[in-house]
Parts: C-alpha cells; structure tokens; sequence
C-alpha cells in the first residue's frame, strides 16, 4: 500500500516531471498536490517535447490514472488546452484517466489582474510572480469565498457564481488598483461553457487514492515547486502562495500519513532560481553562462512558464540539509549533473559563515540568507560527456566522488541521477527500494 512522496528540494524547477515520468511506469496513480499553473514540468520522450503546467507528468504513461488535488488552483481555461495539446501529441486525457479534485479551487482572470496589479504596486522587480493568479486565488481560499471544481457540476449556477464573483471583486479591484478588472460576462460565458466541458472531470482524489493503495497499488505524488518556495517553510516573502514540501501531499490529496513509503526529494546538481528573493551561492559571469544555457535547448534554464533566465549558482549543501529535514526525505534523485561537465574545478557550499560561527543548516531558516557567506569546498571537474552514460560504475570518478559528496552533505543516499534530458538518460543506483 505505498505511497511514494516526489518533492522539489530547491527553489522549483528541479526536473521533477521527469523524475515522476521515470517513476510513474511503476505506479498505479499519479497526483498533484498544491500549486497550480505557474509549475512547468517538461518531459522529452523521443521527438515529442511534453510541456506540462497542471496535469501531473505520469499522464504519458497510458496506464495510469492521474488526478489534481484538493491543494491546487486550477485554471480551466489552462487545464482544457492542456488537454487538447495532449491529444494533439497522442496522448489521451478524458475523464476516464484523469480527475479533478471537487473541492481543489479555481483561478480566474481576476485573480490574474490582481496578481500584476499588486507586483506593480510593490514596486521596482516585486516578488516575480509567475502572474498566473496563484497568490490571489489562494487569498480567496483563505478567505473562504473561492470558486471550488465542484460548483463546475452545474455550469447554468457556475457562471452565475463566476458573474457575481467578478462583479463584487471586480469592484473592490477598481478601488483598489484604479484599473479596469475583466468583463464579468465575458467570463462567465466562458467559465460557463468551459464547465459544460471540465464538469465530467470533477471527483473525489482522496477517495480514488485510498481505494487504490488498499488494493495495493502505487500512488505517487507529484510535487510542483520547491521547498524553499514553501508559504511556510520557504524563503518568505519571496515564495509561493500554497506548500510544495512533503507533509503537504497528504492535505492536499486527502490521505493520511500512514501509506507514506518514499519522499523522493529532487535536486540539480547546481543552484537556480526564478523570482526575486535570496541566493547565497549565485554566480555571476562565464559559469553561471554555462549552466544556465543559451536558451536554445529546452532543458537550459529558462522557465518553461515565463521563459525567464533562471539564476544560477553552485548547489548549496546547507539548504539541501534543511530540505532534507522539513521533507523527512528517503532519498534523492540528482538532475542535470552532465551539465557541470567541462568545468576544471565544481564548489558546493557546505556550510555557512556568519556572526563569528559556522552553520550548517541556515541559522534563521532560508529567508534570512544575507548575512551569511557561503563556505565551499572544491572537488575536481571531468571534461567527459556523461549523456551515453546509464550505469554508476562508467561515470568518470570525479562525477563519483561529486555524487558521493553532496550524498554526505545531505546524509540520505542519492538513488537516481540524470544525465541529459531524454527519458533513458538515467543512472538507476537502486539503491533506496
Ligand atoms: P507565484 O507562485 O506565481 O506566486 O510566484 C511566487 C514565486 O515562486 C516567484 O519567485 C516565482 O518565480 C516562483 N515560482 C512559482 N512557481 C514556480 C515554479 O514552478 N518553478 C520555479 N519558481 C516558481
């Protein structure tokens, strides 16, 4: 009855889609937990290139059952294209194998505006948003007038619902930002037909997913951000509106701790980020070039949902131990470590400096990071391409010695690691289940 847990263990965008593509072909039942469309997971299976914001990357495996849980956000409007670009790529996405949490909640366009309104009221870069609404609709959450999937079940009262819903906020916008909200007719009209559509989609995950670990099936769940992006546990305010840690799947599926088996945590074999917010082992210049990309690739860091540069820096040892801690990690999977080839010599922060002491771990959790300096340790590059690569003993040494060292920073073994962006381009350790 196993519940395995995948979970972003920086700041997002860590390769998580393609780990839960890796693992999903042994799973029953794949689900998103929190987030919404500001996640971007890519996936390359052969020439097909999958881009997904919403529906969990385990939708390519024909065999399994995918669900959007009671902790995301939904966009309608994003989820029914998602659909229709599977179809396209051959990929079926109908009610039969995919389901949308009754009472995860909905984003409209007015939680979009407002998004841009207040990154625009915060002045100068803001928090970078991703603008697709997900701070606004969680606001609606909390403050339990939210639009819910179920209300889809009747799309007549739905877009009532949604007309009343931009009349009243759209209103308060207007005072508020002295800008004109979205039309709440066109909205409801296409709110209305869009649940005509998604209505058939609505159901209960926990449910579903109890009765599938009673049969003894697998059931992974997929997160969507990182650890350090956590509403709690990130680096606030410069984080997300929901919690991509670990103990959120459980909320935000409906299930409760006792099927746990795996927390998978995911982690580049370097640092990046997206947004504004603290970073204490960024790089500036030639390396930082390298791995970001040029942006011709893919896989080179530019987000998949914005398309902005990622920053990047050298992987940070002291937050990968605290996300190891707040996760309870089993585990890790290393992403993109063929990246770091052709680099005469890699760091990795392994502590902190700060205040006459040594950290290891941050000492005023991960949004106070300025006043501390990063200490590096130096280990030896290799020159070799590591994309043919598939088994442990044929990588280079220096990449060996470089996994074993990030697996004594973070005191939990690293069982996958990634070698270049295709579905085989995986070293399998085995060595955590
Ligand atoms: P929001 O989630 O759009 O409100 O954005 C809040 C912060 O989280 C910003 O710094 C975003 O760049 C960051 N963020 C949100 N989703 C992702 C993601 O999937 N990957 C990386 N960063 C993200």
């Amino acid at each position: 009855m196993p519940l395995d847990v995948i979970v972003g263990a920086q700041w997002g965008d860590e390769g998580k889609g393609r780990i839960t593509d890796a693992l999903a072909a042994q799973a029953a039942v794949v689900a998103r937990y929190g987030g919404g469309d500001n996640a971007g997971h890519t996936v390359t299976v052969g020439d097909r290139i999958f881009k997904l914001h919403l529906i969990p990357s385990g939708i390519i495996h024909p065999h399994t059952l995918c669900l959007l849980g009671a902790g995301m956000v939904v966009n309608p409007i994003v989820l029914a294209r998602e659909i229709d670009e599977l179809k396209a790529l051959g990929v079926a996405a109908g009610p039969d194998r995919l389901r949308l949490a009754y009472n995860a909640h909905l984003i409209t366009p007015l939680h979009q505006a407002t998004d841009a309104a207040e990154e625009r009221r915060r002045g100068g870069p803001g928090l970078g948003t991703t603008r697709r609404g997900i701070g606004p609709a969680y606001t609606d959450k909390a403050a339990r007038r939210g639009l819910r999937a179920e209300q889809m079940r009747d799309s007549d009262a739905f877009a009532r619902e949604v007309q009343a819903q931009m009349e009243t906020g759209g209103a308060a916008f207007r005072q508020l930002y002295g800008l004109e909200p979205p039309d709440p007719v066109e909205t409801a009209q296409q709110y209305g037909e869009l649940a005509e559509r998604l209505g058939a989609y609505v159901d209960d995950p926990g449910r579903l997913i109890h009765a599938a670990l009673e049969r003894g099936e697998t059931v992974l769940a997929e997160g969507a951000q990182g650890t350090l992006l956590d509403l709690d546990h990130g680096s606030y305010p410069y984080v997300t509106s929901s919690h991509p840690s670990a103990p959120a799947a459980l909320t935000g599926l409906g299930v409760g701790p006792k099927y746990l088996r795996r927390i998978l945590g995911v982690t580049k074999a370097f640092q990046t980020r997206v947004g504004e917010g603290p970073f204490p082992t960024e790089l500036q210049g030639p390396i930082a070039e390298q791995l970001r990309g040029t942006g011709e690739q893919p896989w080179d860091e530019f987000g998949t949902t914005t398309g902005r540069p990622r920053r990047c820096g050298w992987l940070d040892g002291v937050l990968l131990r605290y996300a190891v801690r707040v996760n309870g990690l089993t585990e890790l999977a290393l992403t993109k470590l063929d990246v770091l080839g052709g680099l005469e010599t890699l760091h990795i922060a392994s502590t902190y400096a700060g205040e006459g002491s040594e950290f290891t771990e941050p000492p005023a959790g991960p949004a106070a990071l300025t006043a501390v300096e990063p200490q590096y340790e130096t280990l030896p590059g290799w020159q070799d391409d590591l994309m043919a690569i598939r088994d442990w003993d044929s990588l280079p040494e220096a990449a060996r010695s470089y996994v074993r060292r990030v697996e004594t920073i973070a005191a939990v073994p690293i069982r996958l690691i990634s070698v270049g962006p295709e579905r085989e381009q995986l070293v399998d350790r085995g060595i955590a289940g």
